[in-house]
């Protein structure tokens, strides 16, 4: 009798106790991966797979680790304790974990001070990526770290909270593969030219984004970081005016990326005003050779003697972005112009948003990558004197945005000869005038966004060339049917669309938009339609449409079918109908789902 019980255990236990708590999968590779969040565990579970190569335990009520936590666990290679209760690590809680990669426990309540005792990263001869940011939520008192990080030899990327009076110990010496170091949660109130005395001097990458209270900086304090490729200080407050100070360690050096978004707050107490960039304080950075270059949303109402044009290597910069300043736009900002457009490396050009700081910019994030940068969209608004200026763009730039930007336009022509750009949005401008786009030679145009200015000015006024290799054209808020009324094969000048975006443009008629072969996903919402219109049915490879907020109120039968016929012959048709005033009837009922 007691036998039979003892078997019943040994099998239920393992198989439905830990499944329903932790999900255990195969990754890609084949490796064992349990996942255990939001479970209530209090301590480590002792009955998961021995093999498994990543366990994810977080948010969980964790409070300590205590010796052998993981002794079951030698595989492991990648470990996530984050947001829990962790305010004690035993010496050997992490015994046996000889394997392991990454260690991640952020959001407990671990204390650099002390809460690390001697010993506890003593398995980890393999780990390379340390993140204990985000446990010290207040921090008043002098503070020492007393992390004993000299054990993770191999330590690449670190990520941990900057305390009042960070002082860091002799330990961070040996950290000699440190090139990542991340700061999240600031405490800091001042940095002294000694902070970071103790911290390797190979490091390449420096972040510390979250200073929210204003930190005085001492002119020194980067001077530790003689190889520094990446400094990223985005929205932290300490005025662009001082961060440009701390880069004279770096003057006739090359820097991957200076990322100096949103990093200039009104500061009465310490005299910082908004930004009059002058040569003088661009003495340092003018000198470095820099890759990407971030300067948006700080407060800079004007610049002196051109200096923002004073870079000595123009042939550098590949990304540049300069949005959500408070400028207007005067001279310079067309000579910023003429000088980017002409730097030979330049791949993406950035300036929208003026001249007045919009409320909810969208902002860009250039970040290399493997050798290629990757360009988040997150957007820009300006003044334009009109002036007239012909810009040749370097025949390397990829991506070019110029948008929202208040004024008249200064530019009458933008010439692209036998070039590479691939994303250009000229759009939200006020302007009665729109610039001519001149395309010389070949051209790999792919992108082409022109939302926010009447489309009588642009397409409609012969000032937009022939474009064979554009995918996307997007032409929001255009008043397009002002074109279309007069000319229904306008868009013959980009045969090859496969994406066609004219929402809010007050339509309820199109008679027709011209062949367009390719056409895959077309967006009509924001309409006046209160019909399909026929002309979708023209777009043999269509599977997307849009029609969204307009004034359908049935499907007639012959659109149904086609919808049917394209859905048999590519698998597949989205078809988007919410906001409509649809009325369900035998016509209808097969879209009256769902909305
Ligand atoms: C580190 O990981 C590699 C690859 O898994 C392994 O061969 C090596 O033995 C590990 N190093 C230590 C000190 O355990
Ligand atoms: C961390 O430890 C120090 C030294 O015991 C103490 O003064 C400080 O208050 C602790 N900080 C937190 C956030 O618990
Ligand atoms: C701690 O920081 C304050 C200012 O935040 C400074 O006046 C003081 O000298 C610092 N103390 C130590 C021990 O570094
Ligand atoms: C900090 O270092 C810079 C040089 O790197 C030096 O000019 C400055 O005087 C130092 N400041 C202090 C307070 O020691
Ligand atoms: C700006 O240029 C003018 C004339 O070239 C010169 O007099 C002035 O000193 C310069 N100002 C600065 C801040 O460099
Ligand atoms: C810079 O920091 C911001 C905020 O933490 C982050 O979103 C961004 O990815 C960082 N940029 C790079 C290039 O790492
Ligand atoms: C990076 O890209 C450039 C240009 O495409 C290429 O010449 C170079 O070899 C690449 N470098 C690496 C490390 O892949
Ligand atoms: C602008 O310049 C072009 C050539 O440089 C000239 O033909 C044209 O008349 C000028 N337009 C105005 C309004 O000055
Ligand atoms: C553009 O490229 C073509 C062919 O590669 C070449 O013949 C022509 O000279 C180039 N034009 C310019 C202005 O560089
Ligand atoms: C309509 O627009 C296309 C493309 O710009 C152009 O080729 C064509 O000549 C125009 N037709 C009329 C009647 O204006
Ligand atoms: C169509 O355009 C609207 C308005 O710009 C946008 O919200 C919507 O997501 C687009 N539809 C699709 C399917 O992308």
């Amino acid at each position: 009798m007691y036998i039979i019980i003892a078997i019943w255990i040994i099998l239920v236990y393992p198989y439905t106790t830990v499944h329903a708590k932790c999900n255990i999968r195969l990754n890609t590779l084949e490796d064992k991966e349990a996942g255990c969040t939001y479970q209530g565990f209090t301590s480590v579970p002792t009955n998961l797979p021995p093999d498994i190569k990543k366990l994810d335990l977080s948010y969980n009520r964790l409070t300590r680790l205590g010796a052998n936590s993981f002794h079951r666990y030698k595989y492991l290679e990648h470990l996530i304790l984050d947001n829990n209760l962790i305010n004690f690590l035993d010496a050997k809680a992490f015994t046996g974990l000889s394997l392991l990669r990454r260690l991640s426990m952020v959001g407990n309540q671990l204390n650099v001070s002390t809460s690390y005792p001697p010993g506890v990263f003593e398995s980890f001869q393999n780990v390379s990526a340390l993140d204990v940011s985000r446990n010290m939520k207040t921090s008043q008192h002098y503070n020492i770290y007393n992390i004993p990080v000299g054990e993770l030899g191999i330590l690449y990327e670190l990520s941990i909270d900057l305390v009042f009076n960070a002082t860091f110990g002799q330990q961070f010496k040996n950290l000699h593969n440190l090139q990542k170091l991340k700061f999240d949660f600031c405490h800091v109130y001042i940095l002294f030219n000694e902070t970071f005395l103790n911290m390797p001097e190979n490091l390449k990458e420096f972040h510390m984004t979250t200073c929210k209270h204003f930190v005085v900086i001492e002119v020194g304090v980067l001077v530790p970081f003689p190889h520094l490729k990446v400094l990223n200080l985005t929205n932290s407050n300490i005025h662009l005016t001082q961060a440009l100070t701390i880069l004279h360690p770096f003057q006739h050096k090359s820097m991957d990326a200076i990322l100096f978004r949103g990093i200039t707050h009104g500061n009465i107490k310490h005299d910082l005003h908004a930004v009059v960039l002058t040569q003088e304080m661009m003495k340092y950075i003018s000198t470095i050779c820099i890759t990407i270059l971030d300067f948006s949303d700080n407060l800079i109402i004007s610049v002196k003697n051109n200096s923002i044009v004073s870079f000595k290597h123009p042939q550098c910069f590949e990304h540049i972005m300069v949005s959500s300043n408070s400028f207007s736009l005067e001279t310079w900002a067309l000579n910023l112009f003429v000088y980017v457009f002409r730097m030979t490396n330049i791949k993406m050009f950035d300036f929208s948003y003026f001249p007045l700081r919009f409320k909810n910019p969208v902002f860009l994030d250039a970040m290399k990558e493997n050798n290629h940068t990757i360009i988040q969209r997150l957007e820009y608004k300006g003044r334009l004197e009109v002036q007239n200026i012909t810009v040749t763009l370097s025949n390397q730039i990829h991506f070019v945005r110029i948008a929202h930007v208040m004024g008249r336009n200064g530019f009458r022509e933008i010439k692209v000869i036998n070039s590479s750009l691939r994303y250009l949005e000229v759009s939200y401008f006020e302007t009665d005038v729109f610039l001519i786009l001149t395309v010389e030679g070949f051209n790999s145009l792919e992108h082409l966004d022109l939302s926010g200015i009447s489309s009588d000015i642009t397409i409609g006024a012969g000032k937009i060339p022939l474009f064979i290799h554009l995918k996307t054209l997007v032409l929001k808020e255009t008043n397009l049917y002002l074109v279309l009324h007069t000319n229904s094969s306008i868009l013959s000048l980009c045969p090859n669309i496969k994406n066609l975006d004219i929402s809010f443009n007050y339509m309820w008629k199109i008679n027709s938009l011209g062949q367009l072969p390719h056409l895959i996903q077309l967006n009509l919402s924001h309409n006046l339609f209160n019909d399909v219109p026929d002309v979708v049915t023209k777009f043999d490879s269509l599977t997307e449409l849009d029609l969204s907020h307009n004034q359908l109120t049935t499907i007639r039968k012959k659109i149904h079918n086609w919808i049917d016929t394209q859905h048999t012959k590519f698998g597949t048709f989205e078809l988007y109908l919410s906001n409509n005033p649809l009325i369900c009837s035998c016509d209808t009922q097969h879209f009256c789902v769902g909305f």
